[in-house]
């Protein structure tokens, strides 16, 4: 196992990609906190991790507010123990053209994905100092390259992270704490407004007919990279972003 026994911090895994990588990291052997401010979908997770013999708890938590955060960070530490691989993936959209977007929209975002992400760094970032390890994978996206049409908050958050992921990898290397970024692609909550939008019906047709695997993936297979990002697999990667696209950003 990849994992064995290390206490793994998951935000936003009540659903999606979130909960894959919490799968995935149980099925390794990890202690899997399911860190959600869904309170039914986040229960539910921890509850089928329990169920099929794993190590799970499901912590309530909201990671735009920073008391909420920090005392997320001490449930998780009091039921499972020091946290020491740290997945920033909860998100949102609030998707306007740029000139009819609210400052409402831009805050939720900013606030979910970036002040969220950092929220969540600083307060694991002791402990993992303190025990000389850790691994911390926040998510980023392809809009941070290429930009998103009616997602500028969104896409401003994405880019932001990246430059988190190079800073904190520079400032925490040399306490063999790894920091990456993943820019993931997969058919979840968050997507199926474009999936299933008529609107987006032409654009969807050529990305299918122009994507290097011809095919969406399965949540399953964009969980394994987070899984080597986490573990001793990955043990001279820092700094980087990993695209979990199939090759699409190669066809943009
Ligand atoms: N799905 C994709 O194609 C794709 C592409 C690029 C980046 N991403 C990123 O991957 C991550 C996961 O996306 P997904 O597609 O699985 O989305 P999703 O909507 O399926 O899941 C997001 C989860 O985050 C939770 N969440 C939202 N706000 C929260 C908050 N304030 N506090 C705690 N939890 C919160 C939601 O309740 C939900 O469980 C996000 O950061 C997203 O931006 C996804």
């Amino acid at each position: 196992m990849l994992l064995k026994d290390r206490v793994a911090v998951i935000t936003g895994a009540g659903m999606g990609i979130g909960r894959a990588v919490a799968e995935a990291y149980a099925r390794e052997g990890a202690k899997v906190a399911i860190v959600e401010r869904d309170e039914s979908s986040g229960a539910a997770a921890a509850e089928q991790l329990k169920a099929a013999g794993h190590e799970a708890a499901f912590v309530a938590c909201d990671v735009a507010d920073r008391e909420s955060v920090l005392a997320a960070a001490q449930t998780v530490r009091s039921t499972l123990g020091p946290i020491e691989i740290l997945v920033n993936n909860a998100g949102i959209t609030r998707p306007a053209m740029l000139h009819k977007m609210t400052v409402e929209q831009w805050n939720q975002v900013i606030d979910v994905h970036l002040h969220g992400s950092f929220h969540w760094l600083q307060a694991v970032v002791e402990e993992m100092i303190a025990a000389q390890w850790g691994r911390i994978i926040f998510t980023s996206s392809s809009t941070a390259q290429n930009g998103s049409v009616g997602q500028i908050n969104y896409s401003a958050a994405k880019s932001a992270v990246l430059g988190m992921t190079r800073t904190a990898a520079r400032e925490l290397g040399k306490h063999n704490i790894l920091v990456n970024a993943v820019a993931p692609s997969a058919p979840t909550d968050m997507t199926k407004t474009v999936m299933e939008d008529p609107k987006f019906a032409e654009m969807r047709a050529v990305q299918k007919k122009l994507h290097p695997l011809r095919r969406s993936p399965e949540l399953e297979e964009v969980a394994r990279p987070y899984v080597f990002l986490a573990s001793e697999m990955s043990s001279y990667v820092t700094g980087q972003i990993v695209s979990i696209d199939g090759g699409s950003m190669l066809v943009r």
